[in-house]
């Protein structure tokens, strides 16, 4: 069976956290798409050649989380080259038996437009910041600051911006709980799966 879930937002959304509960629940393979971009932006020298050199230590890197390999991540993910390096290892990704889930900026609308499922996730900056703020601490008025700098330059690149898909559902977790956001994306894949059945 081959099942597609894109799930797409700004920063700290719940999009990991959401993404990673649901792929549980279906016993779908899950793929973190920031990561690849993580570990283009923190391996430094030319990110067109990082991007298509891309192994499996330089997934593993520990540093890959910090609101610095963020920032690296979103100023090589406006390289169309970049971007289209990583195409295939995420659309062969989706479409592997026994169900996937992506999760990234572009999923619903370039990697998987034909996705069973399109969820967009979002929530109020502030709320992202303090969520971000808890993962890594610091001053929290520079992590809001990070969180609505890194959406601008997704939301404004030409290449594969950050948007949601026609077709998507929209999630907004600012006043929702970890358990709620969860249910209701769980709730949103069973319809679509009744729909496939009819
Ligand atoms: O999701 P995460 O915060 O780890 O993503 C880091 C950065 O990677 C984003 O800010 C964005 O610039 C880029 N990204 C992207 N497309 C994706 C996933 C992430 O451009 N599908």
């Amino acid at each position: 069976m081959q099942f597609t879930v894109a799930i797409d937002g700004p920063a700290a959304a719940g999009k990991g956290t959401i993404s990673r509960a649901v792929a549980a629940h279906f016993g779908f393979a899950h793929l973190d798409t920031g990561l690849l971009y993580r570990a283009v932006g923190a391996k430094g020298g030319d990110p067109v050649a990082a991007a298509r050199a891309l192994n499996d230590a330089d997934l593993s890197r520990d540093d890959l989380r910090t609101l610095a390999a963020g920032q690296a991540a979103s100023r090589v993910a406006v390289i169309p080259e970049v971007r289209a390096a990583l195409v295939e290892f995420q659309r062969s990704f989706a479409r592997r038996e026994g169900g996937a889930v992506l999760d990234g900026r572009d999923i619903g609308t370039v990697i998987c437009p034909g996705a069973e499922v399109k969820l967009f996730v979002t929530a109020s900056p502030e709320v992202r910041a303090r969520r971000r703020w808890l993962e890594v601490g610091g001053d929290e008025a520079l992590v809001l600051a990070e969180v609505i700098e890194r959406d601008k330059r997704d939301a404004e690149r030409a290449t594969a911006p950050l948007r949601p898909a026609a077709d998507a559902v929209l999630l907004d977790t600012t006043e929702l709980s970890i358990d709620a956001a969860v249910h209701k994306a769980i709730e949103a894949i069973e319809k679509r799966m009744e729909q496939g059945r009819a």
